[in-house]
């Protein structure tokens, strides 16, 4: 068995900050998991959040971050469809799982195969790392929660449309290509600034979320019966998202986060649980993390968006990557570079 030394980026106690590095346990994978070098972690809005509001028990000293790219080193006796050596994006499920060797934000996280990607030698590991946390969302709020059909490499056109809210953020920029894969018309907000990339996406018609009149727009688009993703999941974007899918005679409208204020009673606010493609729903972690990712980015189905804003200097700048994050950004997703691929 290899051993690697390890280091982290901990957070030695609830709201504590900064993050302090320092040794870590070296990784010893279960039967269906894969140890990846950690060459980029991407930074999310969760981290600032656990970070500020301890909003769910997490066992300290714990590892933040969810999202890796790098290399993989070793494999779970159980694991055959990678080898060593591969270059892959990995979605860590420590906020589930519990386990901090299942965190993003050290040298070598340990992840489930089922939620590992293989990226082509095309796509840097920089950009990939963008991916993970969501490309699983964005499938959790389709097709867990909207039943829409598994994405395809040839989809067929269902003659439905989803109305994407926030589609330049993270998650609305992969909700935007699966709803595509699935065979969705996919109609988008964003800042005008956005349109260009969020059209590039796979978007047929863009709204400024800022302009007084794009629920109504919207609005006089959908039909009963199609769908709306509220990737933002604020109290304001739950009320407009909510009021457009009242017009249309209601149904689930999937969020991010908690409701907040109410909304007219043929909407049903369902939670998006980021990780039930890794555990409660394998169908859709394997038809889109084993079958559907691999091929789309080897192909150029798929594309890494937004792009990342690289923050240089190992696990030491995780902290300042956070707080980058946390000021907010636009079409952009902050990366930390942790070690050389
Ligand atoms: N439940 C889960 O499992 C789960 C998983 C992942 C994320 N989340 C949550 O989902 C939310 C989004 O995360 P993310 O990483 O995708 O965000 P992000 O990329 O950081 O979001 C930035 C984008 O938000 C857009 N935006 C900001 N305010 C907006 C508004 N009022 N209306 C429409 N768009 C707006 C901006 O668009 P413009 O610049 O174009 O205006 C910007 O591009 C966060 O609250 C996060 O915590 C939940």
């Amino acid at each position: 068995m290899p051993s690697f030394i390890n280091e982290a980026a901990w957070i030695a106690s609830a709201k504590s900050k900064p993050l302090q590095v320092g040794p870590a346990p070296a990784p010893m994978p279960e039967e269906n998991e894969i140890v990846i070098k950690v060459a980029y972690a991407a930074v999310n809005p969760v981290d600032w959040k656990l970070q500020e509001d301890a909003s769910f028990e997490l066992k300290y000293p714990f590892i933040l971050g969810t999202d890796v790219a790098g290399t993989i080193v070793q494999l779970g006796s159980g694991v055959t469809r990678f080898k060593l050596g591969q270059r892959v994006i990995g979605h860590c499920d420590g906020f589930v799982s519990g386990k901090s060797s299942n965190c993003a934000f050290q040298l070598y996280t340990t992840c489930r195969d089922i939620l590992v990607a293989a990226v082509p030698d095309s796509l840097p590991l920089a950009n990939a790392v963008v991916l993970p946390i969501s490309i699983s969302t964005a499938s959790s709020a389709l097709f867990v929660q909207l039943k829409a059909p598994l994405p395809s490499l040839n989809s067929q056109s269902t003659g439905k449309k989803v109305l994407i809210w926030g589609g330049s953020s993270s998650v609305g920029s992969s909700a935007i290509q699966l709803a595509h894969a699935s065979g969705l018309e996919v109609i988008a907000t964003a800042s005008s600034a956005n349109h260009a990339l969020v059209k590039q996406l796979g978007a047929t018609d863009v709204f400024d979320h800022k302009n007084t009149n794009t629920v109504d727009k919207i609005s006089n688009l959908l039909r009963p019966g199609d769908l709306v993703l509220d990737c933002i999941s604020i109290e304001d974007t739950q009320a407009k998202c909510g009021e457009i899918l009242s017009r249309i005679g209601g149904g689930k409208l999937p969020i991010l986060g908690f409701p907040k204020g109410s909304l007219h009673e043929s909407v049903e606010r369902v939670f998006v649980n980021g990780l039930a493609p890794g555990f409660t729903n394998p169908k859709v972690g394997d038809a889109v993390w084993r079958k559907y990712i691999p091929s789309a980015l080897a192909n150029g189905k798929f594309q890494a968006k937004p792009d990342p804003v690289i923050v240089k200097g190992g696990l030491s700048k995780v902290q300042e990557g956070i707080d980058l994050l946390r000021g907010g950004v636009s079409a952009k997703k902050v990366v930390v570079k942790i070690s050389q691929e």
